[in-house]
């Protein structure tokens, strides 16, 4: 029986994207495996968003191919989001590559995988191959976000992601992803449905909805009683017996309406945790990042949503040395984030993406000042995220139990409707139901507690 290895960076959609393909390689009598020395395909799906991101990937990607191996057939492949931006150019990057497919080929890179590995096979060659095969597939779709629905047997997993719409047409100046992913595109509600009521008969208890704008999810569709597609979506799947929560990431202030803010006050099984990007706390430098809205209505939202939801934990995405961007505009992030008070934040330094107007733009900020910015923000962040984790010290918390913990298998980890992490005494819960903790202890970003 073949196997395959498939290593995922990026985003949750590039995760659910890669389980996707790992799915059709299981329905073709492959198995899934870590090991880079059984394996006789090996996939990396790759992230565009940052020019680390890119880096990792091609470097990993050049020691794989460079080492030597008792299989002579490997089939190399990249798949995503610098597949799609770089294509063909990869195969000079790494000679040894055989396969390229882009973002919206997911669901063909089984059957031009397996077909290379099968007539490689049938060869008997055993002289190593110096140069890859070269094919690329990176070519648009129609109804491609239509084929992203497999999902991995059950292996005692309460919780899974579903794709429900891809692409982006927001056109962030910063921003790869535009081109990377493609115009916006929904999946019909019904299929959707569908697929969350199979995952509930298999155990899955949660669910997190992806998509690169998710509250733009039907954005043609009319509204109905003052519910747009994305909310009527999140009703109908709050019907649905068995499912305990639903997730959604990540929302962009564009297409936010008071619909969404009012979800919270009636759709309990909604989690009290959004991930919510600002990007930046300065007017100047949302315009300059083609960000049409003022922050003011961005922090408003955020209020408006703690008012329906008290205990809603936000977090957020930020991007410090952006083009231009002063003292001044840094401090006005600084005083955002201290007025929202996140859950938690990712700070980012800006990193110059290709074919993108900000790449462009005079004033590109040094280094040094990006990493001076990136330090001192995130201080602020971990001051006020560890104020707020041990602000749920003596509290009592709902958590589904998730199974054994990373660090301590003889233990049990679950999550709290905020999203925060809980480690609770092994044999004290069942992973799959939702149990009541009360936390005793918290160090920075984990909770621990016991069962009441
Ligand atoms: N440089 C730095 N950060 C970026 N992001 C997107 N593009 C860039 C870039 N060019 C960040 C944004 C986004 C997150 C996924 O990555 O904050 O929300
Ligand atoms: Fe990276 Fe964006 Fe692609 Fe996700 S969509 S993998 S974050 S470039």
């Amino acid at each position: 029986m073949p196997s395959v290895l498939i290593k995922t960076y990026g985003c949750q959609m590039n995760e659910r994207d890669s389980e996707q393909v790992a799915s059709m390689f299981l329905a073709g009598g492959y198995h899934l495996t870590q090991s880079e020395a059984e394996a006789d395909v090996i996939l990396i799906n790759t992230c565009s968003v940052r020019e680390k991101a890119e880096l990792k990937a091609l470097g990993k990607m050049g020691l794989l191919c460079a080492r030597p191996t008792a299989k002579p057939w490997v089939v190399y492949g990249f798949m995503g989001c610098m597949s799609q931006s770089r294509a063909r150019s990869l195969f000079r990057d790494v000679p040894r590559l055989d396969i390229v497919t882009g973002t919206q080929q997911y669901h063909h890179v089984y059957e031009l995988c397996n077909r290379l590995l099968r007539s490689r096979m049938g060869n008997n060659t055993d002289t190593p191959l110096r140069k890859g095969a070269h094919i690329c597939h990176t070519e648009q779709e129609e109804g491609f976000q239509n084929a992203i629905r497999d999902h991995l047997p059950p292996a005692g997993n309460c919780t899974a992601f579903v794709s429900i719409m891809q692409g982006c047409e927001m056109r962030c100046s910063y921003c790869i992803v535009p081109s990377t992913r493609g115009n916006e595109c929904s999946r019909p509600a019904e299929d959707i449905l569908q697929e969350v009521r199979e995952l509930v008969e298999r155990g899955v208890r949660e669910v997190t909805l992806l998509g690169q704008i998710v509250n733009r999810y039907g954005k043609d569709e009319p509204i109905v009683n003052g519910r747009g597609a994305f909310v009527r979506l999140l009703e109908a799947l709050h019907e649905i017996d068995g499912l305990a929560r639903i997730r959604f990431t990540s929302p962009h202030p564009i297409g936010f309406r008071q619909d969404l803010v009012n979800a919270y006050t009636y759709l309990p099984k909604l989690c009290s945790h959004i991930h919510f990007p600002m990007q930046s706390g300065s007017d100047r430098i949302l315009q300059l990042m083609r960000r049409p809205y003022k922050n003011e209505k961005y922090l408003r939202l955020c209020e408006a949503m703690r008012e329906a939801r008290p205990d809603l934990a936000i977090t957020t995405d930020i991007i410090v040395g952006f083009p231009g961007e002063t003292d001044e505009d840094y401090q006005q992030t600084k005083a955002a984030v201290e007025r929202i008070r996140f859950d938690n934040a990712f700070v980012f330094q800006y990193s110059p993406r290709r074919d993108t107007v900000a790449a462009a733009m005079p004033d590109q900020i040094c280094l040094r000042v990006k990493e001076e910015r990136n330090h001192d923000l995130l201080e602020t962040v971990n001051r006020i995220a560890t104020a707020r984790n041990h602000a749920l010290v003596g509290t009592l918390q709902h958590i589904l139990v998730e199974g054994p913990s990373k660090n301590n298998p003889e233990r049990l980890q679950g999550r709290t409707s905020q999203n925060k992490p809980v480690i609770i005494p092994g044999g004290s819960a069942t992973p799959g139901h939702i149990v009541p903790i009360r936390i005793n202890e918290c160090t920075g970003f984990t909770l621990y507690g016991d069962v009441v």
